[in-house]
């Protein structure tokens, strides 16, 4: 097979990061916007020592599966990869991936239940973080998703996953910012005003807070007039923010921030507790289906516990400490990032919860100097998964149940296959949780018990 051949697929399978699979001459061949049960006319993209990527150009036989997509720029954005594939069928692929996951990362044989799905499959986003720049000639501001695999904006005008306000805040943003004299960034030259907007939204009052990034390390009375303008022509946004990032990376925010406008955070409600969460907090992007997660843990520990001791490691805004806090006699919470910390100290006094102590620090820093023995370990890190010190120091500070919270089944998997390796059982099943609807993205929890 070489680059910019044509063939005919017939798609067996579905890869964990959205592709569909064929098979020819003994290759694997990975098709973007195919689907099992698919037959369909593909050109290939890049050819890999043992396979080969490939795209769809026209699908000859449709998988019965196949939809209208969601998006009419599905193809182009690259973000909802699932967006063609019927709802029911996409959380079906999405179980059978963890599955796979499961037996060949981690080489363990266990059920995984059908994923519980988003309570809302669109307009589900509640955090967007869009690139700008801006057109050549006319200078008009670009802002949206990269296009698949490039550093090119698509400048989206709609999108079906977010709460439309968000389309509407990027329009105004899109179309005042040259009256303010305001840039968009040039990546390749590192100059220009501003290289991010990031929103946020209440899933429970629609508020939303917009964070202008800058190439800047202090605003200025440009920037500080748009500010104004964006937060006078919107009565749901309750703050605009600049946050600094002057540097060369890829990272959105910088670490200094400055509220221009109103107020530096939204208000979101969860399991009756209110939250508290700023441009640069960690929380769930889809509250709704969040809250199924944390009503899932909560439910867990009061049905097998009786008013246990809980660690809650990378904790964030200790959102599961909190939501679990009326089940428990102390929750411990662990967390690195400062300001996360800071809120959730603000967090539990507002919700009046006593029983919480929260700790800024590495967790596996903290697990390692940890004296105290805990009944129920939730551990819910980054994509990258535990270190193995801390399962093993998870392992000796639990003496009940560890329950783990992953957005990556891959590292779930990795995670499980040391924890039963070091004697641990998995406890029934895993429970996957649709959070990211038409994208390949799944949350699941595993509950371990410690033998
Ligand atoms: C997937 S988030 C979970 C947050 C929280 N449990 C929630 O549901 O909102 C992972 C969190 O781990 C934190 N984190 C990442 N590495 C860490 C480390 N080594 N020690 C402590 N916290 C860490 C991140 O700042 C982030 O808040």
């Amino acid at each position: 097979m070489f680059e910019n051949e044509e063939l005919r697929l017939n798609i067996e399978n579905f890869s964990n990061l959205g592709y569909g699979i064929a098979r020819r001459d003994g290759q694997v061949v990975f098709v973007s916007n195919a689907c099992p049960g698919d037959e369909v006319d593909v050109k290939i993209d890049k050819v890999c020592k043992n396979y080969v990527y490939a795209s769809t150009q026209k699908v000859i036989t449709p998988s019965p599966h196949r939809t209208e997509s969601v998006c009419p720029l599905q193809k182009v954005c690259g973000s909802c990869q699932l967006g063609f594939i019927d709802y029911e069928y996409q959380l079906e692929l999405k179980r059978q991936n963890v599955e796979d996951a499961m037996r060949k990362i981690g080489g363990l044989e266990v059920e995984v239940n059908q994923p519980v799905p988003s309570p809302q499959t669109l307009h589900y986003r509640h955090k967007i973080q869009y690139p700008v720049s801006e057109t050549k000639n006319s200078k008009r501001i670009l802002a949206g998703y990269y296009k698949q695999k490039t550093h090119e904006i698509v400048n989206i005008k709609y999108c079906p996953v977010q709460p439309s306000i968000c389309d509407d805040i990027v329009e105004f943003i899109r179309n005042k910012a040259f009256d303010f004299g305001i840039s968009g960034f040039n990546e390749k030259k590192h100059s220009g005003d501003l290289r991010h907007i990031v929103l946020r939204v209440s899933a429970d009052s629609g508020k939303v807070l917009v964070t202008l990034v800058v190439n800047a390390t202090q605003s200025f009375a440009r920037l500080r007039d748009f500010a104004q303008s964006i937060y006078d022509e919107f009565d749901v946004v309750s703050g605009v923010c600049a946050n600094f990032n002057p540097k060369k990376t890829n990272v959105i925010l910088g670490e200094k921030s400055e509220c221009l406008c109103g107020k530096d955070y939204i208000i979101e409600r969860i399991l009756g507790k209110t939250f508290k969460i700023g441009a640069n907090t960690f929380f769930q992007i889809n509250p709704k289906s969040a809250e199924n997660i944390f009503a899932y843990v909560k439910k867990h520990i009061s049905e097998n516990f009786d008013r246990p001791t809980v660690l809650d490691a990378y904790s964030g805004v200790s959102a599961f400490g909190i939501t679990v806090s009326d089940a428990a006699q102390m929750v411990v919470c662990v967390e690195e990032n400062t300001s996360s910390c800071n809120l959730a100290h603000e967090i539990a006094r507002e919700n009046k919860v006593k029983n919480i102590e929260i700790n800024n620090m590495d967790a596996g820093k903290f697990f390692a100097r940890e004296e105290r023995k805990f009944d129920v370990v939730i551990l819910d890190p980054p994509r990258s998964g535990c270190t193995q010190e801390s399962l093993d120091n998870a392992l000796k500070v639990c003496t009940g149940q560890i329950i783990y919270v992953s957005c990556n089944p891959a590292t779930l998997a990795r995670d499980l296959k040391y924890l039963t390796e070091k004697g641990a059982k998995i406890s029934g099943s895993i429970q996957p949780f649709d959070m990211f609807c038409h994208t390949y993205h799944i949350e699941n929890v595993a509950i371990i018990d410690i033998v």
